[in-house]
């Protein structure tokens, strides 16, 4: 399979390259940071060639993709978190992480869409931080909401008109770059390794919406059927106990 993966310069998606390429994939890792992008080609070259490209930017990531003539499978995982303090509102922060998590992702699947041929597999990364209002997560949980519902009419739409087969992935806490940066507890993380085999075995067996880890993920669901205000009082009590 020819597999595309943005974010593939760190965390989840830089695993999922490397455990691709090894299963005889061929990867075309995507990312900004030319020092990872070269590391990655560095362990295969056979099997991972690299694109540098910003995903905010539609025309560098067309122009990016332009020479690509098919891709099997492409896993959207490039993203980014900021947490909102209220004292310090912050409105730019909802533009900055939109503008990767969803308008970014956006961009990438219009570039793709005219290289993935029918039968192919479209997915994108969400979070399980969508089920909840946890507390600082205003700009990043709302933007991994607005991900899955874009994720679900997708799969509605895309399969009807291409043929293609839409996918979500809602992760718990993978410790991850992006996760390392947080100063509060985060129960259940899991590694890279852990991630990356849930979203390859999801993928494989077609799972609309792959998430992990189970119990944590059948937690969060369960919870977000409560009440909503048993939600809010629920999240302000982990919010003062972190
Ligand atoms: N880690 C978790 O606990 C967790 C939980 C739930 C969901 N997720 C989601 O999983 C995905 C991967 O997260 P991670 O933990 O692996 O994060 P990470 O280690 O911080 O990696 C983020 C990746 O996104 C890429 N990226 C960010 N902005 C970009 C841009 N403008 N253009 C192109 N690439 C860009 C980065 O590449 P460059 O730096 O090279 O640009 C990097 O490869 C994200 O969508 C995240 O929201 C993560």
């Amino acid at each position: 399979m020819k597999i595309l993966i943005t974010g593939a310069t760190s965390g989840i998606g830089y695993q999922l390259a490397q455990d691709y390429a090894k299963q005889g994939h061929t990867v075309i890792a995507c990312g900004r940071n030319q020092e990872a992008l070269d590391e990655l080609a560095d362990i295969d070259r056979d099997s991972i060639k690299t694109l540098r490209f910003d995903i905010t930017d539609i025309e560098n990531t067309k122009q990016a993709l332009a020479d690509i003539e098919r891709v099997d499978l492409a896993i959207l995982s490039a993203g980014m978190c900021e947490y909102l303090d209220v004292k310090q509102f912050d409105a730019g922060m909802f533009e900055r992480v939109f503008r990767v998590n969803v308008f970014g992702t956006m961009n990438t699947v219009e570039a793709l869409l005219p290289i993935m041929p029918e039968g192919s597999k479209l997915v994108i990364v969400g979070s399980l931080a969508r089920l909840l209002p946890f507390t600082k997560a205003q700009a990043y949980g709302g933007s991994k909401a607005a991900i899955q519902y874009i994720t679900r009419t997708l799969e509605v739409d895309l399969k009807e008109a291409y043929g293609i087969d839409v996918l979500g992935v809602s992760p718990g806490f993978v410790k991850t770059p992006m996760t390392d940066a947080n100063d509060f507890e985060m129960p259940m993380r899991v590694s890279v390794e852990f991630a990356s085999k849930a979203i390859r075995k999801g993928i494989e067996k077609g799972k609309r919406d792959i998430g992990f880890p189970a119990l944590f993920s059948g937690m969060l669901r369960v919870m977000s059927l409560l009440p909503q205000g048993m939600q809010i009082a629920l999240s302000r009590r982990m919010a003062k106990n972190s």
